[in-house]
């Protein structure tokens, strides 16, 4: 799989682990820019390096149990870390716990006794530990038996580990903006998080890749107005040797992306015309100022579009569009019908 630019990007986390820990960082973006290929890039080119990344990707769980969290987290081993051996060509490392360990039983601060023994063996080894969480809010509905939240008493072992024992980066990666507001609104979190945004391609870097890629300047011309993300680009190359023409696609996603709108808005119990007056605010323009332009009234249609990842909300700088550019004149298309 090739892959594209970013450099700024992978640049930036490359940094950020070689600092001293001082926050949790979260990273997050539209859906499908490309956040978890961007951190899986920079794990790569560390991979020679002192960092022991310890990297857990939840996507695959559609929502893990207490147990699937234990399983996925942790190892039986005689060591303190190990190597993840099931995953292949990628140097990640799991908690190691012993033998005797009973996972049945456990009790929420012997698991994180356990975390920071394994952080504790890196530091040791003079190796800096960083830990990495792909999906992080796929751990909200997961409860210990003392009815503690796991994701709530994880954020205070974050801040414990990074702000203020410095021992070791915590990055949290999530494509669940309603997640980010809501941790963004967190008051125990208020200074012991930074935020990352991994946004679109630029318009530049996309007419690049496309030069790059051989398409032809009418080509480019047409494409540069409605690309945006880059699984895009790799979508339109496989159908260009399919025999698909660039316009052919584009209109193709668009008329695919609102159909989805369409039935949605059909399908859900929200009342249509509401929906439609936010979808219009997107006539004329693709950003929208959260406080500008939305009312507290038009909140839960705003949620449902988010939700249901028509809409971004980047709660850090305080703007709303559509996931993509092609969600956006998906969103156009709708509404010139409506
Ligand atoms: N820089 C890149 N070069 C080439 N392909 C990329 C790049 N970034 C992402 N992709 C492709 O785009 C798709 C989405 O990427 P990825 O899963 O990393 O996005 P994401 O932001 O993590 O998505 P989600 O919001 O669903 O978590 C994948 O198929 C990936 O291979
Ligand atoms: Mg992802």
């Amino acid at each position: 799989m090739k892959f594209y630019d970013r450099e700024k990007e992978v640049e930036y986390l490359k940094t950020y682990c070689q600092l001293e820990p001082n926050s949790i960082l979260f990273v997050y973006g539209p859906k499908s820019s490309g956040k978890s290929t961007v951190m899986r890039r920079v794990i790569k080119d560390l991979e020679n390096s002192d960092i022991v990344f310890f990297y857990y990707n939840l996507r695959k769980y559609a929502t893990p149990t207490k147990d699937e969290f234990l399983s996925i987290f942790f190892e039986k081993s005689d060591k303190k870390y190990l190597l993840n051996k099931l995953e292949l060509n990628f140097k990640i490392f799991k908690f190691g716990v012993e033998e005797s360990f009973d996972f049945n039983n456990i009790k929420l601060n012997d698991v994180f006794a356990k975390i920071n023994e394994s952080i504790n063996a890196v530091v040791r080894e003079r190796k800096k530990p960083v830990l990495v969480i792909d999906e992080l809010q796929k751990l909200k509905n997961i409860y210990f038996n003392s009815g503690k939240s796991l994701l709530n008493e994880l954020f205070n072992l974050f801040v414990s580990l990074t702000k203020m024992e410095h021992l070791c980066h915590v990055i949290c990666l999530t494509s669940d903006t309603l997640f980010i507001e809501e941790i963004y609104k967190n008051s125990t979190l208020k200074n012991e998080s930074e935020y990352y945004l991994i946004d679109w391609l630029s318009r530049e870097d996309i007419e690049k890749i496309l030069k790059e890629e051989g398409f032809t300047d009418e080509e480019i011309n047409y494409a540069i107005n409605y690309l945006s993300l880059p699984f895009e680009i790799s979508q339109l190359i496989n159908n260009k040797k399919l025999g698909l023409s660039v316009e052919k696609t584009i209109k193709q996603w668009i008329n695919i992306e609102a159909d989805r709108l369409k039935y949605l808005i059909d399908d859900t119990d929200l009342n249509e015309e509401m929906i439609y007056s936010i979808l219009y605010k997107f006539k004329d323009k693709i950003t929208l100022n959260y406080k500008k332009d939305i009312k507290k009234s038009e909140m839960p249609y705003i949620k449902f579009l988010i939700q249901n990842e028509i809409l971004f909300f980047d709660v850090i700088n305080g703007i709303i569009k559509p996931t993509s550019i092609i969600e956006w004149f998906a969103i156009n298309k709708l509404i010139k019908r409506h």
